[in-house]
């Protein structure tokens, strides 16, 4: 394989070096280009584009492999649990007993969020989009603890800051949809673990306890690490590009988080119900609806199909879709949706179409039914996918500071009006 790659332009040309990741992954890196050529590059969606060396997550799209700091997605949802993925994630290792003991009990400790922050709750509409509160509450934490606000702090001061919001995320997460429904908030109980915190939260009621199935606690959790991280996707892209600007943690992550919401990323969860319940409505007819998608001249796209880089499968479907078989049977559920979607996917595979361009199901399009038969609204699936996604979030800032890289700030082609005079308002 060539160590370096040749530009001509013109009469001149340049040798640009190519940079070789672990996994034999290739750049041409063009860091000299535009003071050597006078030329940049233009990639619409940065579909070719690598913005960083990474050594956080690998994921090769064709073979539908995906590894966090070297290890199988499918041996860590098996085995592992979310706080260790998280730890894993944030400092490069699975944790010892000893070390994985400390890092729960440091979360535990940071669980409740300052009293002062209930009058934000107090304040938003009860119909608030939960994903605009969490967004919300979650840069008000900077606010809160103004020593955050510096991202080159001592180590100690960094990691005190990663606790705080992994500690508290699900604690702002679950008063977002308690005040959607009008319910007074339910304060965390630190003897329990991470996900039966948060499922505390979400549905017990001063009257009533709410007891935890064991069944609902393994599968959010598994949820939890199926979306742990997904090297430079949209909201990891924003957060690391608002943190390049040395804005704190809490900041960039809340811009990570908005970047997650629209419908073409973690939006998806929520837009694949809504879409297969319209089509329960609409009589359950499939090849209505694949002929839609197909169609150029209507908008309407297949959620939770495609994917921006997964073109043969993407292998946290494959576990979801098992995963979601095992929730339902073991709750003794049965949800019409899930007949529907595996029905609509057996189609789509069957279809040149989608075979010509490759498109699968995506991590999205059985997670709503999983959150669904957990008790979680609708609204609240892209909160879990940010609660899920949130040490990944974490661990791109903190490399990202680590590796001291420069602000991010893309460049583009102008093709608007070239230079004009003024003209005075009573001339036009
Ligand atoms: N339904 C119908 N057609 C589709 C779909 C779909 N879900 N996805 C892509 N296509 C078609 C496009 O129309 C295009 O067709 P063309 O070549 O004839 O013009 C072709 O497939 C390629 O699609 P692009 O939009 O260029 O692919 P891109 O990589 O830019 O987009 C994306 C990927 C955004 C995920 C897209 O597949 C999509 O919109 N999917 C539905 C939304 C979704 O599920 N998002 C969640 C993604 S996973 C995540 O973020 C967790």
């Amino acid at each position: 394989m060539p160590d370096h790659a040749e530009l001509r332009l013109g009469d001149a040309s340049y040798e640009l070096p190519v940079v070789v990741g672990t996994e034999q992954e290739r750049a041409i890196d063009i860091t000299n280009l535009r003071s050597a050529t006078g030329h940049i590059t233009l990639d619409s969606g940065y579909k070719n584009t690598g913005a960083t060396t990474s050594a956080i997550t690998y994921l090769d799209g064709e073979a539908g492999i995906l590894r966090y700091r070297g290890y199988p997605i499918e041996q860590l949802a098996e085995k592992s649990n979310f706080l260790e993925v998280a730890h894993l994630l944030i400092y490069g290792e699975l944790p010892t007993k000893e070390a994985m003991d400390r890092f729960s009990h440091e979360i535990s400790e940071h669980t409740l969020i300052h009293e002062d922050m209930k009058g934000f709750y107090n304040s938003f509409p009860t119909y608030a989009h939960p994903m605009g509160v969490v967004a919300s509450v979650t840069t008000s934490l900077s606010t809160f603890y103004p020593e955050s606000l510096n991202p080159h702090r001592s180590e100690d001061k960094i990691n005190l800051t990663i606790k705080r919001l992994i500690a508290k995320f699900p604690t702002m997460a679950a008063w977002a949809f308690k005040n959607s429904i009008g319910h007074p908030a339910v304060y965390p109980k630190n003897k329990l673990g991470y996900v039966e915190n948060f499922l505390h939260m979400m549905f017990a009621l001063p009257t009533d306890d709410y007891e935890i199935d064991p069944v609902v606690v393994n599968a959010m959790d598994k949820l939890l690490i199926l979306h742990a991280d997904h090297e430079q996707n949209c909201s990891t892209s924003t957060v690391r590009l608002a943190g390049s600007s040395q804005a704190n943690l809490y900041a960039s992550i809340s811009a990570g988080i908005v970047a997650l919401w629209g419908p073409l990323h973690g939006g998806a969860n929520q837009a694949v119900i809504e879409m297969l319940d319209r089509i329960r409505e609409d009589g359950g007819s499939i090849d209505k609806w694949i002929e839609r998608a197909k169609d150029k001249n209507d908008p309407f796209r297949l959620m939770g199909f495609g994917h921006r880089v997964y073109k043969n499968f993407d292998p946290r479907a494959k576990i979801i879709k098992k995963a979601c078989d095992d929730l339902l049977n073991k709750l003794g559920m049965k949800d019409p949706v899930l007949d529907i979607a595996k029905k609509l996917e057996e189609v789509a595979l069957n279809d040149p179409y989608f075979v010509e361009r490759k498109l699968y199901p995506n991590v999205d399009f059985y997670s709503g039914i999983m959150y669904r038969a957990m008790g979680i609204p609708q609204d609240m699936f892209t909160v879990m996918f940010a609660l899920g996604r949130l040490p990944g979030w974490i661990a791109q800032w903190k490399e990202m500071v680590a590796n001291k890289e420069p602000i991010g700030r893309p460049r583009q082609v102008y093709i608007g009006p070239n230079e004009r005079n003024y003209v005075n308002i009573a001339d036009r």
